[in-house]
């Protein structure tokens, strides 16, 4: 392959060259049909494949997020969903799909969190390295991001991460060491600083990603992450997104004039014809991915999310008995979240919510108790006609002065102009629907979006404003734009015109990345005191309510922290004051990150469903009903509190974000400073019952004989602790040095071994990793806390 990429950058001249080392479009990496090379789409990623285009006629297979997926503390599944994930990307046409996102838990407040897979290095790597390898097999890239330290949302562009050298090494390189370990391709670098420099120019892009680590692949920046046109000498290999711009022209006059050494440009382009060949772009065809039909992929997704989902306490009262009366619950119960928010967003084709998931599987009455936002929802297909086509959908033309470029019949009311090739000839798009009442009263009909934007209904200007920016995240900006509306009365079967006629806006201007606008609603509803007492009503009259309760949107998401971990709304209240006339009460947290449960004592069971993808509803079913157990166990350590919370701060000091507390983040921070959470770290329950005996160590092995001693199957996972009591340096109370997950039928018994790794007993010194000689501690059984089997190794 050397003399091949040797032979191609010898047909490039200088401009050739840079064309390369800038993407082509938003999501494109260029081409040059000169040498052969087809341009290149890639695609966030990382929990399904959106494509090129944020539009939802193209639609994605939605997969659990990142903390569900390390919640299943199963590597294995990933082979699964590594497979699924490239079929997305085939038929998508991408080469390179931007994920695994692993920067680690270091705060619960981290908007992210949801994307990341743990608060511990070794499960984070785990996770990381199989999705890396899954995907990869099928000769897609995969993009492990964002290195390094980009760990919280907090002025994500510019706060500068102060971390020492042991923390780095020991708790955030080490994820991506191990998926270089594992041949990722590609890799993404970081918005933040480290210790004093941009991560696209940070001299840890040479050492030790490409130096010490031997990277061979391509180092892309994080979108609009290169800051200058001098940082191309430094070890960023692909400025994105495109069209070019710092490294456009204004790096060819640099080069010309010597400043910037050509060499260092041949180095990016020798990386980028590498990956090329390697996803088939260069002297042959991408390579076939499995094929998954829409049910095999549906099947996929509800096993995964099944093992995911963490019971974190059960009285008894889980698995619900055939024919059990639920009163179904909470405002996630009709409107969940299946995934976070910003560029992990996929538009899935079909989505199942609880509500449906558990309609006909157990009889059911539902409301949802508490209104959680009062902010307008896209409108619903069932509510708008297209009046083009008659058809549900919304009708959207792009404008450029009176010349109409394009019309679309769209199936949503919330457009997202991110790669819309007519958006970036238009100056104006407009979405037009008829809006048809399914429920009398007073509704609030307006808009969401950025620029100067107009909303007509049945031929009247209603609002005419211009909406500034309220984020300098374009992130943000996209998903969370500010929002207005009027307010109309309807009787149910009302009719009226809806027009939204926006200006097109960049979020950053010259970049190409368009904004976009939505038609919203908001239905006329119940008091909120009365919903309320609905709720509590209801499960007066049930057998066991479910109450379904989660974050939303504006709390957690890409682009912010959160402020507090406590639920958004009466949603605290609604669940005590259910339990507190029903103590058959069972609550669901769709959240992708931790939040604060005062209620947990007081209910009957918990179980935490995380972003768990499209087919949550079944899946929720399938486990509520016990056609399958609760796999998950927790990866990350649920507080009782917020101010409990050891590790919290996310928000930079003039600029700084000092990682003070070194090597304590997680259940390492908890166990020193002695506070107890409300769940520990790898935590969970399922259906039957377990015991562990006969601890075996043998060298740097550890065997345990595990029995399920219950009458169903069920799966555990055995994870291993090391520790060092007199140590002279300073070290975690405990650490994960291995684990593995293992599924029994009833009765069976298993001799389980886990091979301690060398890199387990190494720490970071002044010379590199070190082993300190001497005795190290290891405890098994199955969380942090639960480790009843204690032996010694060397
Ligand atoms: C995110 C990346 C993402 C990229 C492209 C950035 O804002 O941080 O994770 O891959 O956008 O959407």
């Amino acid at each position: 392959m050397q003399d091949r990429i040797e032979e191609l950058l010898a047909e490039l001249d200088l401009a050739g060259k840079l064309r390369l080392i800038s993407g082509a479009g938003l999501f494109r990496m260029a081409g040059d049909p000169a040498i052969g090379l087809a341009e290149m789409p890639v695609s966030d990623g990382p929990s399904g494949v959106r494509g090129e285009n944020w539009d939802e006629r193209d639609p994605s297979v939605s997969l659990p997020s990142g903390t569900a997926i390390a919640a299943t503390w199963d590597p294995a599944l990933l082979g699964e969903i590594g497979a699924l994930i490239a079929a997305e990307a085939r038929r998508k046409g991408v080469y390179a799909v931007l994920g695994p996102t692993m920067n680690l838990h270091r705060s619960p407040l981290g908007g992210r969190h949801f994307e990341c897979f743990s608060e511990d290095p070794l499960l984070t790597a785990e996770m990381a390295e199989a999705y890396v390898r899954a995907v990869q097999a099928h000769g897609v890239s995969a993009c492990p991001k964002h290195y390094v330290a980009n760990d919280s949302e907090t002025d994500r562009f510019t706060v500068d991460v102060h971390v020492g050298d042991r923390a780095l090494h020991e708790l955030y390189l080490y994820p991506f060491e191990r998926t270089v370990e594992a041949g990722a391709w590609m890799l993404m670098d970081a918005y933040n600083a480290v210790n004093g420099t941009t991560m696209t120019e940070s001299p840890l892009l040479d050492e030790p990603l490409k130096g010490a680590w031997g990277f061979d692949g391509v180092v892309v920046s994080d979108w609009t992450a290169v800051r200058s046109t001098e940082s191309a000498a430094q070890g960023t290999d692909l400025c994105m997104p495109g069209p070019p711009y710092l490294w456009g022209e204004p790096l060819a006059e640099k080069v010309r004039s010597g400043e910037i050494a050509e060499s260092a440009i041949d180095d990016k382009v020798r990386r980028i014809l590498r990956f090329a060949i390697r996803v088939g772009a260069l002297d042959g065809t991408p390579q076939p991915t499995p094929v998954f039909t829409d049910a095999q992929a549906q099947d996929v997704v509800r096993r995964v999310a099944a093992q995911a989902m963490v019971l974190v306490r059960n009285d008894g009262i889980l698995p619900l008995a055939p024919g059990t009366k639920i009163a179904l619950l909470g405002p996630a119960a009709g409107e969940p979240r299946f995934l976070g928010g910003g560029s992990a967003t996929v538009i899935p084709g079909h989505t199942i919510t609880p509500l449906a998931g558990l309609d006909g599987r157990l009889p059911l009455t539902h409301t949802a108790g508490v209104h959680l936002s009062e902010d307008l929802i896209p409108a619903p297909l069932a509510i708008v006609i297209d009046p083009e086509t008659g058809e549900p959908g919304v009708s959207v033309r792009y404008l450029a002065g009176d010349t109409v470029l394009g019309t679309q019949h769209r199936t949503t009311s919330r457009l997202v102009l991110l790669g819309e090739p007519l958006a970036a000839r238009s100056d104006l798009v407009e979405l037009h629907a008829r809006l048809r009442a399914d429920t009398a009263g007073d509704w609030q009909i307006g808009f969401g979006g950025v620029g100067h934007i107009r909303l007509d209904i049945d031929g009247e200007t209603a609002l005419d404003e211009n909406v500034a920016l309220d984020s300098g995240d374009p992130a943000a900006a996209l998903l969370n734009p500010p929002q207005r509306h009027v307010t109309r009365t309807l009787a149910v079967g009302d009719e009226v015109d809806v027009r939204v006629v926006t200006s097109i806006e960049e979020a950053m201007p010259g970049l190409g990345i368009i904004l976009g606008a939505t038609l919203g609603i908001r239905r006329p509803q119940r008091a909120d005191d009365e919903e309320f007492a609905a709720a509590v009503d209801l499960a007066r009259e049930a057998d066991v309510a479910v109450i379904v309760v989660g974050t939303t949107e504006q709390i957690e998401s890409e682009g912010v922290d959160r402020t507090s971990l406590r639920l958004p709304g009466r949603q605290d209240e609604l669940v005590a004051a259910v339990a507190a006339i029903n103590p058959r009460t069972v609550v669901v947290v769709n959240s992708g990150a931790p939040v604060e449960m005062p209620w947990r004592d007081d209910v009957a069971a918990v179980l935490l469903s995380w972003f768990p993808g499209q087919e949550f509803g079944a899946a929720l079913a399938d486990i509520l009903t016990g056609t399958t157990e609760p796999g998950g166990r927790l990866p990350t350590t649920w507080p009782k509190t917020t101010a409990d919370v050891p590790v919290l701060n996310t928000t930079p000091v003039d600029g700084v974000l000092d990682y003070t507390e070194g090597i304590h983040i997680g259940y390492r921070a908890w166990l020193r400073a002695g506070i107890e959470p409300a769940y520990p770290f790898g935590h969970g329950l399922g259906y039957t019952t377990w015991s562990t005996n006969d601890l075996v160590i043998a060298g740097r092995t550890v065997s345990l004989t595990v029995t399920n001693t219950g009458d169903r199957p069920g799966k555990q996972v055995i994870q291993a602790y090391l520790s060092r009591p007199d140590s002279v340096i300073d070290r975690p109370v405990r650490w994960l040095a291995a684990f593995t997950a293992v599924t029994l039928a009833p009765g069976e018994s298993r001799i389980v071994t886990l091979t301690l790794p060398r890199r387990a007993f190494e720490h970071w010194g002044p010379d590199g990793w070190e082993i300190e000689p001497g005795e190290f501690t290891v405890q098994a059984g199955t969380s942090v806390t639960d480790l009843p089997h204690i032996g010694h190794v060397c």
